[in-house]
């Protein structure tokens, strides 16, 4: 069977390292696409030449012209600006905006049965915004943010408790931002939930909540660090994860800023709710039980999303 093609839209720091792990799982062939002239031409051919050396098969190229994308089977999307020190994810609104416009036309174009995962911030907000301006169905379309958010929940706890993260579950809802939800209930410890282990004396309640604000501002402590952008290692192994559940059909339970029409007493938007994802794409949106309190932070993130949602719709009067 022919490899699949992967159209990787944006070649800065995430698409290059997304390009990088997704040659060295061979999970296809990579062609970046970027507006700079020669960065994704460069990335590509560093990467290829590194091939021998890895033992990978994956043909690696740049492009300036969306018509190299064609036919692609998966395009992942991280055009547009990063944060800076100071900056919120929502200070990006307006610049993205105007990218996804751009990216969306591009892949309706010439990647119409692409499964599309868009990682460009704010997340919430440009996801629902690419899918209208794609026109794709929006079981194609998807936004990457609950595996990162709940993979630094997990690092976090693995830490706090010394054990392996393999063993670590976590469950984060919401919006990709600061009212972003880890429910606590439903992260386990091998099965253990969290509740559970502060009464075992594993932890206190105390740790665990700074645990969960440090979530929360996952992507704002790495910023800081690094003042010249944001986060890429992280948040590119976790589209690769959601990008090879699609080409493998592994009808993989994780977290996704998907379409979401019903579920949770929502109507026509994008937000963070585990789903399966297989060869259908968002193959099923799980709707799970809150209790008040969880309700309640869940509905708060909404509201949040919906005031991007409406930013959008401000400054483009095209999305409705
Ligand atoms: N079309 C294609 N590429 C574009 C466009 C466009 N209209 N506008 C900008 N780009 C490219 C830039 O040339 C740059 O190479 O997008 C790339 C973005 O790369 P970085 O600035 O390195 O940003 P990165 O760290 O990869 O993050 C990208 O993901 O997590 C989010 O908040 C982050 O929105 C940001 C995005």
């Amino acid at each position: 069977m022919a490899r699949a093609k992967i159209a990787l839209i944006g070649a800065g720091q995430i698409g290059g390292t997304l390009a990088h792990l997704l040659a060295l799982k061979e999970l296809g062939d990579v062609i970046l696409f970027d507006i700079a002239e020669g960065t994704p031409q460069g990335k590509a051919l560093d990467i290829a030449e590194s091939s021998p050396v890895d033992g990978f098969d994956a043909a690696m190229s740049g492009a300036n012209d969306y018509s190299e994308i064609a036919g692609a089977d998966v395009c992942i999307v991280t055009a547009g600006v990063a944060r800076k020190p100071g900056m919120s994810r929502d200070d990006l609104l307006g610049i993205n905006l105007k990218v996804m416009k751009s990216v969306g036309e591009g892949i309706a174009a010439h990647a119409p049965n692409a499964f599309v995962i868009c990682i460009t911030n704010p997340l919430d907000a440009m996801v629902w915004a690419l899918q209208k301006f794609s026109g794709l169905p929006t079981e194609k379309v998807v936004g990457m943010a609950g595996v990162l958010d709940s993979a630094r929940f997990r690092h976090f706890l693995a830490d706090e408790f010394k054990v392996s993260v393999k063993d670590v579950t976590a469950f984060v809802l919401g919006g990709h931002g600061d009212t972003m939800v880890p429910l606590t209930r439903y992260s386990t410890v091998a099965g253990i939930p969290l509740p559970d282990l502060v009464n075992m004396g594993w932890t206190t309640q105390d740790k665990l909540d700074a645990i969960v604000q440090r979530t929360r501002d996952g992507g704002a402590e790495i910023v800081g660090l690094l003042k010249t952008g944001s986060a890429f290692y992280a948040p590119a192994a976790s589209a690769v994860q959601m990008a090879e559940a699609y080409l493998k059909d592994q009808k993989r339970v994780l977290p996704a800023a998907a379409y979401v029409s019903g579920a949770y007493g929502l109507d026509d938007m994008y937000v963070g709710v585990p789903t399966v994802i297989g060869a259908g794409g968002i193959e099923r949106v799980v709707e799970i039980q809150m209790d008040d309190a969880e309700m309640a932070m869940f509905q708060n993130s909404v509201d949040a999303v919906k005031g991007l949602v409406k930013a959008c719709q401000d400054i483009d009067g095209s999305l409705v």
